[in-house]
């Protein structure tokens, strides 16, 4: 096992819900560390280059609409596996599915305002994070 970091994202459904330290402490929990974090309000535009990967989904638009609805947290989280274990601590996409336990399970409202957003490989990982970092914001 490798130590990783992460892109993860507290999603407007979130902030505007005051849930940021109940997440962070999922997170610590679950032995991931927060090495960045910063509160950012995205605008649609800035939304839409995060998220091109899904350009052509039905919905892109609701999601790039809802992610520079209200304030997000982004954040780098490092540890043991950290990709696959925010994964798990996230839960499914769908909350519906999720389970018990999990961010999403707990606090998602629906599969679009599902709470949370985790990098899903190393190579994803790397350009998220350099989507909303600087290397010398990262302090392990
Ligand atoms: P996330 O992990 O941030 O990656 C892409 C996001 O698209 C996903 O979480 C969901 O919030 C959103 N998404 C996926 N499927 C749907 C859907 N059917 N309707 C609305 N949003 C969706």
């Amino acid at each position: 096992m490798a130590i990783e970091r992460t892109l993860s994202i507290i999603k407007p459904d979130a902030t505007r819900r005051n849930l940021t330290g109940r997440i962070n402490a999922k997170f610590e929990d679950a032995g991931l560390r927060i090495i960045a974090q910063k509160r950012l309000h995205l605008t649609k535009a800035q939304a839409g280059q995060f998220y091109a990967v899904h350009a052509e989904r039905p919905f892109y638009d609701e999601l790039c609409t809802f992610m520079a609805s209200e304030p997000v947290v982004v954040q780098v989280l490092e540890g043991e596996s950290a990709i696959a274990k925010n994964r798990e601590v996230m839960g499914a996409t769908n909350p519906a599915n999720a389970d018990d336990g999990t961010i999403r399970k707990e606090f998602a409202l629906s599969v679009g305002e599902n709470s949370v957003h985790g990098s899903d490989a190393p190579e994803t990982a790397a350009v998220e994070i350099a989507f909303f970092f600087s290397g010398l914001e990262l302090v392990g």
